[in-house]
């Protein structure tokens, strides 16, 4: 498999709204990031989608290097 590019060493915080969908960027080419806008069409990726179960701030990857996607847990420190 290959690696997903780097899109940024930190991750992002964002307010996610209960009950509604997200499509987290896994290939690390999206222009709309942490989400997909598409670009990873033609490659060995897919994005990872997920329903948020309660209305919060979560810390999403920006590395594409999380051992728990979409969420970072601190691999982006190792890159
Ligand atoms: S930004 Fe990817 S693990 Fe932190």
């Amino acid at each position: 498999m290959a690696d997903p590019k780097i899109y940024d060493k930190v991750p992002v915080k964002v307010s996610v709204e209960a009950g509604k969908t997200y499509s987290w960027c896994t290939c690390g080419e999206s222009s709309k990031q942490p989400f997909c806008d598409g670009s990873h069409r033609g490659g060995p990726f897919v994005p990872l989608k997920f329903e948020a179960s309660e209305s919060k701030d979560v810390w999403l990857c920006n590395c594409k290097h999380t051992k728990n996607p979409g969420y970072c847990d601190g691999s982006h420190k190792a890159l």
